[in-house]
């Protein structure tokens, strides 16, 4: 049974109260920032044109509501986890001490799905951006070294080139991982500012925009199925759901700034449900007016939003828009690379990666080798994938780690149902089940090709556990052993 050995509550309650190095600066409203500026990005800025022009039409904002309500029951177990255990592992942790040493490994081995892959994601929407700010300003950049590899690239005068690979997609990755090996902190201040820009930005759309929408755009609302089954229709809509799914990943990374906030019993729970709240209701606002503004079947651009704004006829205020958003971006890309960093850091505490992992770099202070590894690993794909591609193993692995921790919360209640719970979720047995459920029904709606990768990844990593980390746990060495 050693495959499930567990660790304790008590022991990481006190790893949680112990002094981690890191400052308890955060509180309530810091954490709903971080929440928000990990979360608002690529889903909004860029799926909600893929998944209106491919998926749903102008049903898009219904995926938007279904995907929403899957996150809300996941951010509920989540919040239930973050408050027993407040420690920088989030879900890698909270398996490690419901289900065991497996699980473990799998979510942790999972989460380079979410985290780093959605670095990369973020990044190709980043290169989309920036491509329409250079045209706005009228410099053109050489077309062949700003799509993925292989994509078929029509030119002004209707010429075709095929791209080699996405260069700006490649090159803000390779900065953003030279400004974590050298320490730039991700300062509590530094995300507010690029929250305010970035919320100010989503408010700006809406109010400017609203009074150009053309009622006609939103008819029909659900357009009927075209015979694929991701393409429209009440089917259409649920594999939507998969996609932007994508734009609600991020609130999970407040927990893993639980040694940070002052009171996270307390304000765990509020910066996780508070920022997944307030986005919600911003995309379904943002969605419906899209739609409304520009005709679902011309939003299938890299940088849909901008459009908006181009065909409201905001003018040049339609570069600020897509200043604003490089912005926003940027702050993702930072925000979940480090949270790949931090997870990497907890399982190689606890010997189920090398140590070196977290070298410290002598002069910078930083886990440079593993930034640099998460770096190149980040990259690489960043520059011939295209965003959906992206997105969907993205989405698919992050479900799965839903999946679980909504099941170790009731296998907790379970197990050890007195444990003091400073946040307890509501209707547990009820949102528990519905988290697993809702995760598992938005994976099947996602590409059959998701999954292919999804399980391809899992075997690697079962590979990797079985070939290393199992023989080098720190638990087995303390319990005396693997049998
Ligand atoms: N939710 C984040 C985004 O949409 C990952 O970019």
């Amino acid at each position: 049974m050693s495959l499930f050995r567990r660790k304790s509550i008590a022991g990481l309650q006190a790893e949680a109260a112990g002094d981690s190095g890191l400052k308890r600066v955060l509180g309530p409203v810091n954490l709903i920032m971080l929440g928000i500026g990990a979360i608002i990005g690529t889903g909004i800025f860029v799926l909600t044109g893929t998944v209106a022009a491919n998926n749903a039409g102008p049903a898009v904002v219904l995926s938007f509501a279904l995907a929403g309500t899957a996150a809300i029951f996941a951010a509920l177990c989540y919040s239930e986890f973050a408050s027993v255990v407040p420690v920088a592992g989030s879900a890698y942790t909270y398996g490690y001490a419901t289900l065991g040493e497996l699980f473990a490994w799998i979510i942790g081995w999972d989460l380079v799905l979410e985290y780093a892959l959605a670095a990369t994601t973020v990044a190709i929407g980043w290169s989309g951006y920036l491509v329409s700010l250079f045209n706005g300003i009228g410099i053109a950049l050489p077309p062949e070294l700003t799509a993925p590899a292989g994509a078929i690239v029509t030119l002004a005068d209707g010429s075709t080139v095929t791209a080699l690979f996405n260069a700006p997609a490649m090159v803000i990755t390779l900065l953003i991982t030279t400004l974590l090996v050298v320490g730039i902190k991700e300062s509590a201040n530094v995300n507010n500012v690029i929250v305010v820009i970035k919320v100010a930005v989503v408010l700006a759309i809406i109010v400017l925009t609203v009074g150009k929408i053309n009622p006609a755009n939103w008819h029909p609302f659900i357009p009927a199925n075209t015979g694929a089954r991701e393409a429209f229709g009440a089917s259409g809509i649920v594999a939507g759901a998969g996609v932007v799914f994508f734009a609600y990943i991020g609130f999970d990374a407040v927990s893993t700034a639980a040694q940070e906030a002052k009171n996270p019993q307390r304000d765990m729970p509020i910066g996780i449900i508070g920022s997944l709240l307030i986005c919600t209701i911003l995309y379904m606002i943002v969605s419906a007016i899209a739609t409304g503004v520009v005709p679902y079947t011309e939003l299938n651009v890299p940088d849909p939003i901008a459009k908006v704004a181009d065909v409201a006829g905001l003018g040049w205020f339609g570069n600020i828009i897509k200043v604003g958003a490089i912005a926003g971006l940027t702050s993702v890309i930072l925000v979940q690379m480090m949270g790949q960093t931090r997870v990497f850091y907890s399982m190689s505490k606890d010997g189920l990666l090398p140590a070196w992992v977290n070298t410290l770099h002598p002069k910078f202070r930083t886990p440079w080798i593993t930034t640099i590894v998460v770096g190149i690993g980040v990259t690489i794909p960043a520059g011939f994938l295209t965003v959906s591609e992206a997105a969907h193993l993205v989405s698919i692995g992050t479900l799965l780690a839903f999946a679980i921790v909504s099941a170790g919360v009731l296998v907790l209640r379970i197990r050890q149902p007195d444990l003091h719970r400073p946040f307890k979720t509501p209707f547990v047995w009820f949102t528990a089940p519905m988290g697993v459920l809702s995760s598992l029904y938005l994976m099947s709606a996602l590409p059959i090709v998701a999954w292919e990768r999804l399980a391809i990844w899992l075997a690697i990593g079962m590979v990797i556990y079985f070939g290393y980390s199992r023989k080098h746990s720190k638990l087995a060495a303390q319990e005396g052993g693997n049998d």
